[in-house]
C-alpha cells in the first residue's frame, strides 16, 4: 500500500488515537487536530514520538486553524464532535458539529481531498424496524422540545451538508454510522457509553446503574472492527459517496451488557445493578431508542471488512486495558 498522508480531527479522542496508532503502524503520515477538550494527549501513546505525527493543538471551530496545515492531504477524516449524553450539551453539541463540520468541507474542498465524516448509528433515531439499513432505514427524529434528538439532528445536518459539498464542489466524502465502540482509550465516564462505566462498578464492587429496565438492546463494536472499518472507508475509491454502517451485529440487552461484563472482570459474587428511571434525567423523561443492531451487508460490500470480535474477546481485552488505565487517569472526568 503507497503511505498516505492523512488529516484527523479529534485524534486525541477515543476513535482518533486508535485510528492514528494504527495509521502510523501502517506507515502513513499523521496530522491531528484536537483541543483536548475531551481527549487526553495519553491517548497518543508510542505514536507521540514518531517522526510521522504532527499533532495541531487547535481548535476546528476556527477556520483559522485549517491554515497550519500546510501539507497536501490525500484523505480528511472528521472525528472531532460533542454529543449529548443524558446530561445536557445541546448548544454545545449543535454549534460544534455544524462549525468543525464546515470548516473541514471547506478545506478539503481547497485541497480537493476526500473527506470521510463520523455519523452515528443514533441519526435512525426510534425507528422501531431493526436492524437498520442505510439504503432502507428511515429517520425517525424524536420531539425538538427533547433535548436528546440534537445530536442526531446534528449527525443529519452534517450528512446532508457533506452530501452537498460533494455534490456542488466535486470532492467525495464518506460517512460512517458507528455503532456503539468499545476499547482501549474510551473515555472512562459516560461519554465512552455503557462499556466503562459498567466495568468500573464491576471492579470495584460498586452497583451498575442500569438506565430503564435494561432490556433496551444495542450493539457493541471492538474498537479494531471500528478501525478496520474506517481504514477501508479511507483507502477503498468504493466508499466514495457512501453512507455507511459500522458496526457489530450481535444484539444484547443492556441488562445483560452487565452480564457480560461481570464475566469478563472475573470478580466473585452476583452481579449487582440497580435500574434508574429515565425520568430522573434533568427532571425531563429521558427518550431511549428501544432497540439499535446494523444491518452491515452493505458495508461489508463496500469496505470488504466485517466486525470478528465477539463482545467476550472484547471485553476482556477491554477490561485489561481499563485495569491499567485507571492507575493513571481519573474515572469520570468527562
Ligand atoms: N465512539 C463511538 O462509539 C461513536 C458512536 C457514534 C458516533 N461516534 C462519532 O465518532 C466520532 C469520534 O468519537 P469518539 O468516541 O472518538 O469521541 P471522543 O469524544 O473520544 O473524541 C472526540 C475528540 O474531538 C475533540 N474535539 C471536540 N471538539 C473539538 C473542537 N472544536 N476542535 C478540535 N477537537 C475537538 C475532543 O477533544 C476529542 O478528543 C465523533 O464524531 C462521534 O460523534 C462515535
Amino acid at each position: 500500500m503507497t503511505s498516505k498522508t492523512i488529516l484527523i480531527t479529534g485524534v486525541a479522542g477515543f476513535l482518533g488515537s486508535n485510528l492514528l496508532q494504527r495509521l502510523i503502524n501502517d506507515g502513513h503520515k499523521v496530522i491531528g487536530i484536537d483541543n483536548l477538550s475531551m481527549g487526553l494527549e495519553a491517548n497518543f501513546g508510542s505514536a507521540a514520538d514518531s517522526e510521522n505525527f504532527r499533532f495541531v493543538h487547535a481548535d476546528a471551530m476556527h477556520k483559522s486553524t485549517f491554515d497550519k496545515i500546510n501539507e497536501d492531504i490525500d484523505v480528511a477524516v472528521h472525528l472531532a464532535a460533542f454529543k449529548i449524553p443524558r446530561y445536557g450539551n445541546a448548544i454545545d453539541t449543535l454549534k460544534i458539529n455544524y462549525g468543525c463540520t464546515e470548516n473541514i468541507l471547506d478545506f478539503c474542498r481547497a485541497q480537493n481531498t476526500k473527506c470521510v465524516l463520523a455519523s452515528t448509528s443514533d441519526v435512525y433515531g426510534r425507528n422501531p424496524d431493526v436492524p437498520f439499513s442505510e439504503l432502507h432505514s428511515n429517520s425517525v427524529i424524536g420531539s425538538s422540545k427533547s433535548p436528546r434528538w440534537g445530536y442526531a439532528v446534528s449527525k443529519l445536518f452534517d450528512e446532508h451538508l457533506a452530501l452537498a459539498y460533494q455534490d456542488s464542489y466535486g470532492f467525495p466524502v464518506t460517512l460512517l454510522r458507528f455503532f456503539g465502540s468499545y476499547g482501549p482509550n474510551q473515555p472512562l465516564s459516560w461519554w465512552g457509553g455503557p462499556p466503562p462505566v459498567f466495568i468500573h462498578s464491576v471492579l470495584n464492587d460498586k452497583v451498575i446503574p442500569i438506565h430503564g429496565d435494561g432490556q433496551q438492546t444495542r450493539s457493541f463494536t471492538y474498537v479494531e472492527d471500528t478501525i478496520n472499518g474506517i481504514v477501508a472507508a479511507i483507502m477503498r475509491d468504493e466508499a466514495n459517496g457512501e453512507v455507511l454502517n459500522i458496526g457489530n451485529k450481535e444484539e444484547i440487552t443492556i441488562l445483560e451488557l452487565a452480564q457480560r461484563v461481570k464475566t469478563a472482570c472475573g470478580t466473585p459474587g452476583e452481579l449487582k445493578y440497580e435500574l434508574i428511571p429515565y425520568e430522573s434525567f434533568n427532571g425531563k423523561k429521558y427518550e431511549d431508542v428501544m432497540r439499535r443492531v446494523p444491518d452491515t451487508t452493505h458495508s461489508e460490500k463496500i469496505l470488504k471488512v466485517k466486525a470478528n470480535v465477539s463482545l467476550d474477546e472484547g471485553l476482556r481485552k477491554t477490561v485489561k486495558w481499563q485495569i491499567e488505565a485507571m492507575k493513571t487517569r481519573e474515572y469520570g472526568k468527562v
